[in-house]
């Protein structure tokens, strides 16, 4: 039954990409093919996809790889993420930076810090700056405006918010101030999981705010941590439908690491296996997302980065927080950020990048939909 579900999930992918399953991205060609890769896939092929053992998984890894290729080329973008402040409202179990850990030492950086630290990584060749904090409302929405406005003038570069969950309204000051897009991982796609792991939040809250952020016009990503305690194949499968229901333009799929200053201290990490096939599934599922190998996939195998951008991923997020603040920013322990230098490791991902045959983007790789989607519009007029 599972072998059957295996095949015909696996068909139906390398169907819709068409007989010859084209490489070079061609999007005036490909737009037209309808569905997209994956569109078809129910959540028994999901489950299917991802209940693999390693012989099979190649099989899944290689066609992500071809999709990845296919749909968002062999560029791969780089975000330079500052991680601005370290105070959280929040206390979710898995996560170092919860309220409840009163072990970590606390810092705010200031606006001005901020856009000093922007102006550097966009000078480093960052075309994204992601400003990133625990859910801390010391700063303003328009704190975060004042941040976003203050890049934007002075780098051509786009601005991704990954700030927490906020009304409607704060979203729309920091949408009018020029943020492009917003990070919000739903983190499991399973109510009562995440009501577990999440004290006094819903999955029904984080939703709403998704909604608010894709009615602004931001471009919206969200994702979803692999290896929580309580999780099993059908919730990862339901997490990759979320995904595709809430239509992302980004998705950041990395394994759980347990911190030893939380309720889930002593459970086990994310299994690499598994994480490799979520994110080589989202791609499936998913193909004109960016898809990041992510630093907690980086931190559980020390080539982690370079299997994820084997897998279906084509964005790395390096970090180009001050050291003095970045090992502060304990979310998991032993990040492999703690062990770049200030601007993130360019010249070193530059090197593995190219022993991959892979560039690095010269654009701010803004999402590709709108340039699938045209000539598709422009065949659905035609034919009518
Ligand atoms: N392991 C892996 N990922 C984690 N995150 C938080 N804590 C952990 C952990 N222990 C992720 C969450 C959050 C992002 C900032 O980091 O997905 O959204």
């Amino acid at each position: 039954m599972t072998e059957h579900n295996f095949a015909s999930a696996v068909k139906k992918v390398r169907d819709a990409l068409g007989p010859d399953c084209p490489e070079a991205r061609a999007p005036e060609v490909s737009a037209v093919t309808s569905p997209l890769p994956g569109e078809e896939l129910t959540e028994d092929d999901i489950v299917a996809l991802l209940d693999t053992g390693p012989q099979e998984q190649q099989t899944v890894f290689a066609l992500a790889d071809k999709v990845r290729k296919h749909f968002m080329g062999d560029a791969v973008h780089l975000r330079g993420i500052i991680e601005f402040s370290n105070y959280c409202v929040r206390n979710c179990l898995y996560c170092g930076l919860r309220r409840d850990n009163r072990r970590l030492l606390r810092y705010r950086m200031s606006i001005d810090e901020v856009l000093k630290v922007a102006a550097k990584a966009a000078a480093a060749g960052y075309r994204t700056i992601v400003l990133q904090s625990g859910d801390d409302f010391h700063y303003r929405a328009d704190d975060i405006a004042r941040m976003v406005e203050g890049i934007k003038r002075t780098a051509a570069v786009a601005v991704t918010l990954s700030v927490g969950e906020r009304s409607r309204k704060e979203y729309a000051v920091m949408r009018q101030a020029g943020a492009d897009r917003f990070l919000l991982k739903h983190e499991t796609a399973d109510p009562d999981l995440y009501r577990r792991l999440h004290p006094g939040m819903t999955l029904e809250g984080r939703l709403e705010c998704l909604a608010h952020l894709r009615d602004l016009g931001f471009q919206v990503g969200s994702g979803n941590i692999i290896g929580l305690p309580g999780q099993t194949v059908q919730t990862l499968a339901k997490d990759i439908m979320l995904l595709r229901t809430l239509d992302v333009e980004m998705a950041g799929i990395g394994p759980f690491i347990p911190h030893p200053d939380t309720p889930l201290a002593s459970c086990p990490p994310g299994d690499l296996a598994m994480s490799l096939k979520a994110l080589a599934v989202a791609r499936l599922a998913l193909p004109l997302a960016h898809l990041p190998a992510t630093t907690a996939l980086a931190t559980l195998h020390p080539d982690g980065r370079r299997m994820g951008l084997s897998c279906g991923a084509n964005v790395i997020m390096p970090n180009v927080t001050p050291l003095e603040f970045r090992r502060l920013y304990e979310i998991y322990p032993g990040s492999i950020a703690l062990r770049a230098p200030e601007d993130g490791g360019i010249a070193e991902i530059r090197t593995m990048l190219s022993s991959l045959g892979r560039p690095v983007s010269e654009t701010c790789g803004h999402s590709p939909k709108p340039e699938w989607a045209l000539p598709t519009r422009v065949a659905d007029i035609s034919a009518h």
